[in-house]
C-alpha cells in the first residue's frame, strides 16, 4: 500500500478561529478528515502529524523517505523562515508537494518568498482546503512512481 506523509506546520492547528477572513472557518481536523477520506478512495495510507515546532519538522521530514513514498507539507510559517525544512527536504529521494491554504503571493511582501518551492515537485496554493486535496491527488500518482523506483 502507498504511504504518504502529510505535515502541517505552526499554527495551523488554530485554524477555525485563526484570522478566518485569511483562512476561511475550515478546522485542522476538517481538513484531515477530507484527506484521510480521498486517501481511502485511493487506497492509499496517510499519517497526518502537525508541530508548532521547527527541529520536529526537520527531524520528521528527514526521515521520511525511508518510511514514506511522498510527502505532502504545508510548512506555514517556516515556509520563509526555514533552511533547516528547506535542507532536510533536499536530502529526501521522495516527491513532497508544497500546500498553503492562502494565496501567499496576494499577501504581505515576506510572505511572497518561499524558501521551499524550489526544492519541491510543485505546489498549491489559494484554495483552502482544495489546496490540499489538489496536493493530494497530485501526490498519489508520484508516490506510485516513488513505489516503483524503490
Ligand atoms: C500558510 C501561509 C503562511 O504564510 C502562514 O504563515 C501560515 C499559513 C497558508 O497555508 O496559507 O501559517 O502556509
Amino acid at each position: 500500500m502507498l504511504k504518504i506523509l502529510v505535515i502541517h506546520g505552526p499554527n495551523l492547528d488554530l485554524l477555525g478561529r485563526r484570522e478566518p477572513e485569511v483562512y476561511g472557518k475550515v478546522t485542522l481536523k476538517e481538513i484531515n478528515d477530507a484527506l484521510e477520506e480521498l486517501a481511502k478512495s485511493k487506497n492509499v495510507a496517510l499519517t497526518v502529524f502537525q508541530s508548532n515546532h521547527e527541529g520536529e519538522i526537520v527531524s520528521i521530514v528527514g526521515k521520511a523517505s525511508a518510511e514514506f513514498n511522498a510527502l505532502l507539507i504545508n510548512p506555514a510559517a517556516y515556509t520563509h523562515t526555514s533552511v533547516a525544512i528547506r535542507d532536510a527536504i533536499l536530502s529526501l529521494s521522495i516527491p513532497v508537494i508544497e500546500v498553503h491554504l492562502s494565496n501567499i503571493y496576494a499577501r504581505e511582501e515576506f510572505r511572497s518568498k518561499s524558501l521551499i518551492s524550489p526544492v519541491v515537485k510543485g505546489g498549491v496554493y489559494g484554495f483552502g482546503l482544495e489546496s490540499y486535496i489538489l496536493g493530494l491527488n497530485a501526490a498519489i500518482p508520484l508516490a506510485k512512481q516513488n513505489a516503483t523506483e524503490k
